[in-house]
């Protein structure tokens, strides 16, 4: 592929911090003091308190549904939109919670706060929001905001592929929530080969991330007066071997670490960048592609393309120009489209097309004649023009 959906960002500068603490005598690599550095400095980035870095966003999904479990055993519902990844939905499957599926708006590509509203006016029964700031666009309003705070609503944020977008009152998105995941994998702002990070404010929430991430272990927690508690409870066990809760292995290791702290530093650069270039793609597309996204705080993920009108043949010309160019894209944008066409979700709850006509037009837009196309900080404004081209053509 000429324009591929990314390029390797990761770059000798850092590999070389990873090559001098393999060549120290007898490295240890597990999770270690590289990993407490990386996740401070990425609570300093982002503006919270506390981070648990995972080995990937999935994992920092499961995390935080885990955690949801924790505070309702019971389960209920969770809202979440079609537009996300798989393991947002799958999480909240796992955890034995139910997905209610809520539409998005093309403008945000993220949850309609007129149709949350409406959901909780006639569902008692929900217990969370997940919501994702989909392809580096904010997804939360002042709106939103306020009704989850005076409703006391439990907000986790999936930021995987929106690191650096600002949201309200200039916070970061992922500093608002209860709870936020991110994602380091290949394709995303930043990379650590695989990994995650799950973000709070919250110290008691912090500690039990930290011990669902490791077996559920006592010894996982930062605070000795907690930790106490637990070993003045259970003196017939040793101290380091307390397992608190079923919990799992989700850790990252200090190869990891050592890239993030470098990719870190790189950070706020290829967010300007990709918003830049996505601001570019914008201005020079036709207009017969969707434009109306909010730009505002905006940390463009990959160039979305998406049909105004549903133009069957339009759509499939497109693709065949793009692919006889090699531009490589993906149909559906994120995710592979509706998750509720997905057969993990749509054989589960038996949706039928009304259904999914009904509940989610705009994300099923999106699904038919929408499609994402690589953006990374490296491309060049004549790159961007020339893909542009092969488009208009
Ligand atoms: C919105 C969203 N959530 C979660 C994930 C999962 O992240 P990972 O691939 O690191 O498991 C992704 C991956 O692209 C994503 O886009």
């Amino acid at each position: 592929m000429k324009y591929p959906l990314m390029k390797n960002n990761l770059l000798e500068q850092d590999l070389l911090p990873v090559i001098e603490l393999l060549k120290t005598k007898d490295p240890i690599l597990t999770s270690g003091p590289k990993v407490k550095e990386f996740e401070k400095a990425w609570s300093n980035w982002l503006g919270v308190k506390y981070s648990v870095f995972v080995n990937s966003g999935s994992s920092a999904n499961l995390l935080c549904l885990a955690l949801l479990k924790e505070k309702f055993p019971e389960g209920g519902d969770v809202i979440v939109p079609p537009f996300t990844w798989s393991s947002d939905i799958s999480s909240i499957m796992w955890m034995g919670f139910n997905p209610v599926f809520v539409d998005i708006n093309l403008s945000s590509l993220s949850l309609n706060t007129e149709l949350v509203i409406k959901e909780f006016e006639k569902n008692k029964n929900i217990k969370a929001i997940f919501l994702t700031h989909a392809q580096g666009i904010n997804g939360l309003n002042k709106k939103l905001i306020e009704f989850i705070n005076k409703n006391d609503i439990f907000l986790i944020e999936d930021v995987c592929e929106s690191h650096g977008v600002v949201s309200e009152n200039n916070k970061k998105a992922g500093s608002i929530g209860d709870l936020s995941c991110f994602s380091f994998y290949y394709a995303h702002h930043m990379s650590t080969i695989e990994g995650g990070m799950v973000c709070t404010d919250d110290e008691e929430k912090y500690e039990v991330l930290r011990m669902l991430r490791s077996h559920g272990m006592v010894r996982e927690m930062d605070n000795p007066l907690r930790k106490k508690i637990w070993i003045d409870n259970y003196k017939d066990l040793n101290e380091k071997f307390i397992f608190t809760r079923p919990a799992f292995n989700l850790r990252n290791n200090e190869i990891g670490a050592t890239i993030g702290l470098e990719q870190l530093k790189r950070l706020d650069w290829m967010v300007k960048k990709r918003s830049e270039n996505f601001k570019l793609f914008l201005e020079l597309l036709p207009d017969w592609c969707y434009k109306g996204f909010d730009l505002e705080g905006q940390s463009n993920y990959a160039f979305n393309l998406i049909l105004k009108e549903k133009d069957e043949y339009l759509m499939s010309d497109l693709q065949k120009r793009l692919e006889k160019n090699e531009i490589e894209f993906r149909r559906g944008s994120a995710g592979g489209g509706n998750q509720m066409r997905q057969p993990y979700v749509r054989e589960c709850f038996n949706f039928t097309e009304q259904d999914i006509n009904k509940i989610a037009p705009v994300t099923d837009h999106i699904h038919f004649f929408g499609m994402y196309l690589g953006n990374y900080p490296e491309l060049s404004s004549e790159s961007i023009k020339e893909i542009v081209n092969v488009i208009n053509g």
